[in-house]
C-alpha cells in the first residue's frame, strides 16, 4: 500500500504537464471552491483605481493600505469594484465571487466578510512582493476568471499561548494579519496560565504585579535531567488599552478574538497573587517550569466572586460570543485533600471530584450565559457531565469531539494528533527544540474534521478546526512563525476548502505562497527539499525516498558517504539485503537542496521479517508503521516522536515475530524510551517465548527492565546457549497507571518501544 501511495506522489510531481497547470495556476491558499479561467487578460497597475459600496469603508481602507490603489473619482467604472450585494447567493455569509473580465475586477458578496475574503483572494493574484511593498511595481495581466468561493466550516482558527512566553502587541497584530491572509476568522488568545497571567484586570492589581512575572524559566527540555533554570525574571501583560486596540485590529480583518481565562486548573500564577482562592494556604510562586500544576482554584464562593469579576472585565474588552474557560488538565489532588471540597461534594450531591469540576464549569457557564455569552472548554469539561450550553474544543484526540457532537453540543476540532503546531514538524535531528510529537505538514493537511463515525445530523455540530501553538519551547515570535507556518496554511485549507483535497496540488500552490510569507517577513519552515526516507516491508525490507517539491531530484549512497551530483539517482524503492548506511539528498541543477535523509540499517535476523501486534500502537506514534520496529534502524535517542519509535497508551507491547524458518537465537536487544514528564514510563518486565508452529510457546526469558537516568533504556538479553525457533513472542507489560502527584497522575502511562534486534 505504501508503495502505491509513494508512486502516486512521485507521479504527481514528475508527471506535471501544462494542462494540469490551470488547476493550480492561481496559487491561492486556501484553495477556492470553484475557479474558472477564461481567455483574455485585464491589466492592473499601480494607477488602477477602485470603487466600493458605501458600507464597505473598512474593506476599502484595507485594500488601499494593502495595495496603494487609488479610490476612483468620476462616473465611469473603476478597474476594481468592491460590491456589497444582498442578493448575492451563497449558502455562507462568508462566501464571495471574484471575477476578472473585460470590465476589470469585481469582488461581490452579500456580507462584508465575503468582500474581505474576496480581497484576500485578489491579493493572491498579484505578485507576492505586494505583501511587502504594498504597491505594484509593474503592470500585471490578470487572466479572465470567475471564482465562486465559500468556506467549508464556519469556525477556522488559530490559537496562541502568550503565557509560557509573551509576545508584544506588534507580534499579535502580525499573527492576526497572517490569519486574515488565510481567511481564518478566529484568534483564540490563551491569556492565563500557571507560568504567567497576561491580561490586565483593574480590580485585581496583584495579577499585574505578581501573576504576570515569574522568577526564572526552565532551560532546555522538561525531560532533561537535572532540570536547570536561567535565573532571569520573565513576564509581561497586555494593558486593557492594548487589548482594545488589538480587538479592533482583528475586527477590521473580520477576526473574532476568543479570550481564554483558564479554570479551575492552570491557575498557579493567579494563586501566587491571590493564594486565598486555593484550597491550601500557599504561598505559591508563579510556576517556572512546564507541565501541569496541582495548585488549582478552590471552588469557594470567594473564588467564584474573583473569577466573575475577572470575567466582567474580560467581557468589557472582548465582544466575542464565546469566552474560553479552559477546563483542561485540572489535577484533583487538592480537592481530594480538602475538607471544604469533600463537604461541597456531599452538599451538592455530586458524585466525586469530576462532579465538582462539572459544578465549577456549570456555575461559570451560568454566569456567562446571563451576560449573553457562551463558554468553550477543552474536552475535559465532558468529564463529570457537560454544562448545558458548552462548546467543546477536542484536543486529546477526536474522542471528546465525537462524544460532544453525539450529545448535541457544538465542537471545535483541534486534536493534538493533527493540530498541535508546537510538535516537531520534521524528524530531522537538527530541528529546534520542541515539546515532542511528530506532526509533519502532510499529516496536518490530511486532517478530516468530520469523523466517519458521525451521522450527518451529528456532523452539523462540528463548527470547524483550529491550530494550536503552545509556547513552552517557543521563546520568541520568529519561532512562533517557524512552528506555525506553513502548517497553519494547511489548517486553513482544511477549514476552508472542500473535503476532497490534493496534497501535491497544495504543495505546488505553497511554492508561491512561501513567497508571500517571505514578503511578509515570516520565518516559515521550508522543508520542501528535505529528503524523506521511509522503510517498509515488501518481501523483506525496502526504503523509499521522496521530497515535497516539484523541482528536485534525489541522489543517494549506501556507504555513508555524502551523495554528489554523480551519485545514484533515486527512481524506485531500494531493496535492502545487508547492513547499509543510506544517505540521500535533493539536488537542483547539480546543487544540494534541503536536508539529507540518513538511515543506518543494522541488518540482523529480524530485519524485514513479519510482525504481528496484539494491541495496535497509537496512530500518531506509529508513523513509520509497525514494521519499523524490525527495519534494523534505531530510533532517536532524544525524541520518541520519530518514524521509528512505537508508542502505546496504557497498553502492553505483545508481538509475534515470524522469522520465516527455525532460526538460531543468541541475543535479543530491545529499546525503551523514558520521559516521565511526558507520561512515558519504562516497563518493568520483558518476557520472551519461542515456538516452531505459532502455538504452545515455551518461555525462554523473563527479564526485569531496570530503571535508568537516561532517556533510552537498551535491554539486551544474551542466552548462554543458542535457542532455536521460528516464531518469537515478546511480551512487555505497560507500566500501568501513573502515580498521583506526578505529571499525568491517575492516567495510563505510555510505553515506547523501538528496534528489536535479533542475533
Ligand atoms: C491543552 O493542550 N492542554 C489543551
Amino acid at each position: 500500500m505504501r508503495t502505491i501511495i509513494f508512486l502516486w506522489v512521485l507521479c504527481l510531481f514528475a508527471c506535471q504537464n501544462s494542462s494540469s497547470d490551470t488547476q493550480h495556476s492561481l496559487h491561492i491558499i486556501p484553495k477556492p471552491h470553484t475557479v474558472e479561467l477564461a481567455k483574455g487578460n485585464y491589466a492592473i497597475g499601480q494607477q488602477s483605481s477602485f470603487q466600493y459600496s458605501p458600507e464597505l469603508e473598512n474593506e476599502a481602507n484595507y485594500l488601499r493600505a494593502a495595495t496603494g490603489f487609488p479610490i476612483h473619482a468620476g462616473d465611469e467604472k473603476a478597474d476594481i469594484q468592491l460590491i456589497l450585494d444582498e442578493t448575492y447567493n451563497s449558502d455562507s455569509s462568508e462566501g464571495y465571487s471574484l471575477s476578472v473580465n473585460a470590465e476589470g475586477v469585481q469582488i461581490k458578496a452579500a456580507d462584508k466578510k465575503g468582500v474581505f475574503y474576496g480581497i484576500q483572494s485578489f491579493m493572491q493574484l498579484l505578485p507576492p512582493e505586494v505583501f511587502k511593498t504594498k504597491q505594484l511595481s509593474t503592470t500585471v495581466d490578470l487572466s479572465f476568471l470567475s471564482i465562486e468561493d465559500k468556506p467549508r466550516f464556519s469556525y477556522r482558527g488559530m490559537h496562541l499561548d502568550v503565557c509560557r512566553h509573551f509576545f508584544p502587541p506588534s507580534d499579535i497584530k502580525k499573527y492576526i494579519d497572517l490569519l486574515a491572509l488565510h481567511k481564518m476568522n478566529t484568534f483564540h488568545w490563551h491569556l492565563t496560565e500557571d507560568q504567567g497571567w497576561r491580561i490586565e484586570i483593574k480590580k485585581y492589581p496583584k495579577l499585574q504585579e505578581i501573576a504576570a512575572f515569574r522568577k526564572e524559566t526552565l532551560v532546555g527540555h522538561y525531560n532533561d535531567q537535572p532540570q536547570q533554570y536561567d535565573g532571569k525574571r520573565y513576564g509581561g501583560f497586555y494593558s486593557q488599552e492594548e487589548i482594545r486596540e488589538i480587538v479592533q485590529y482583528a475586527q477590521e480583518r473580520h477576526i473574532t478574538i476568543i479570550p481564554e481565562i483558564e479554570m479551575p486548573g492552570h491557575a498557579q500564577a493567579a494563586l501566587a497573587a491571590y493564594p486565598e482562592f486555593a484550597c491550601t494556604s500557599g504561598p505559591f510562586d508563579v510556576l517556572t517550569k512546564w507541565g501541569v500544576s496541582n495548585e488549582v482554584y478552590c471552588p469557594k464562593e470567594e473564588t467564584f466572586t474573583f473569577l466573575e469579576n475577572v470575567l466582567l472585565e474580560v467581557m468589557e474588552l472582548f465582544p466575542s460570543e464565546y469566552i474560553h474557560i479552559g477546563g483542561d488538565e485540572c489535577p484533583k489532588l487538592r480537592w481530594k485533600e480538602s475538607a471544604f471540597c469533600q463537604n461541597l461534594i456531599k452538599e451538592k450531591n455530586l458524585k466525586d471530584e469530576q462532579g465538582l469540576q462539572s459544578y465549577f464549569i456549570g456555575r461559570i457557564e451560568k454566569f456567562l450565559n446571563a451576560h449573553g455569552r457562551n463558554i468553550i472548554g477543552w474536552d475535559e469539561i465532558l468529564e463529570g457531565g457537560l454544562a448545558p450550553n458548552a462548546t467543546v474544543m477536542s484536543w486529546r484526540g477526536v474522542a471528546g469531539g465525537l462524544e460532544a457532537a453525539k450529545q448535541k453540543h457544538k465542537v471545535i476540532m483541534t486534536p493534538n494528533s493533527h493540530c498541535y503546531l508546537d510538535y516537531y514538524q520534521s524528524d530531522h535531528a537538527d530541528e529546534p527544540l520542541a515539546i515532542g510529537g511528530f506532526l509533519p505538514l502532510k499529516k496536518v493537511y490530511s486532517y478530516e474534521p468530520i469523523d466517519a463515525e458521525l451521522t450527518a445530523e451529528q456532523a452539523k455540530y462540528i463548527l470547524g478546526v483550529q491550530g494550536n501553538v503552545w509556547t513552552e519551547y517557543i521563546p520568541d515570535f520568529k519561532k512562533v512563525e517557524y512552528m506555525a507556518f506553513p502548517r497553519a496554511s494547511a489548517i486553513a485549507e482544511v477549514g476552508w476548502s472542500v473535503k476532497e483535497k490534493d496534497y501535491a496540488d497544495f504543495l505546488l500552490r505553497l511554492e508561491q505562497h512561501r513567497k508571500r510569507l517571505a514578503a511578509m517577513d515570516v520565518n516559515f519552515a521550508d522543508h520542501s527539499s528535505d529528503v524523506i526516507a521511509t522503510s517498509f516491508q515488501d518481501n523483506g525490507l525496502k526504503i523509499a525516498l521522496t521530497n515535497e517539491t516539484s523541482s528536485n531530484q534525489i541522489r543517494y549512497t549506501l556507504d555513508g558517504t555524502q551523495p554528489s551530483a554523480n551519485s545514484e539517482i533515486y527512481t524506485a524503492p531500494i531493496k535492502i539485503k545487508e547492513s547499509v548506511e543510506l544517505v540521500a539528498k535533493s539536488f537542483d541543477a547539480g546543487k544540494v537542496k534541503g536536508r539529507e535523509a540518513r538511515m543506518d540499517v543494522q541488518y540482523n535476523k529480524a530485519t524485514g521479517k513479519q510482525i504481528q501486534l496484539t494491541h495496535a500502537p497509537a496512530e500518531r506514534y506509529s508513523q513509520g508503521g509497525i514494521a519499523s520496529i524490525l527495519n534494523g534502524i534505531t530510533g532517536s535517542d532524544e525524541r520518541y516522536g520519530d518514524m521509528e519509535w512505537l508508542g502505546f497508551s496504557g497498553k502492553d507491547f505483545e508481538a509475534i515475530i515470524d522469522l520465516g524458518q527455525s532460526t538460531e537465537i543468541n541475543e535479543i536487544k530491545m529499546r525503551f524510551f523514558k520521559a516521565e514528564g511526558q507520561w512515558i514510563y519504562l516497563p518493568t518486565a520483558l518476557r520472551v517465548s519461542l515456538s516452531d508452529h505459532n502455538r504452545d510457546y515455551i518461555e525462554i526469558m523473563d527479564a526485569r527492565v531496570l530503571d535508568t537516568d537516561k532517556k533510552v533504556k537498551i535491554n539486551t538479553i544474551r542466552f548462554s546457549s543458542p535457542k532455536y525457533g521460528r516464531y518469537l513472542k515478546i511480551e512487555v507489560p505497560n507500566y500501568g497507571i501513573i502515580p498521583e502527584g506526578k505529571q499525568g497522575g491517575g492516567h495510563p502511562a505510555w510505553l515506547f518501544v523501538d528496534e528489536i534486534i535479533i542475533n
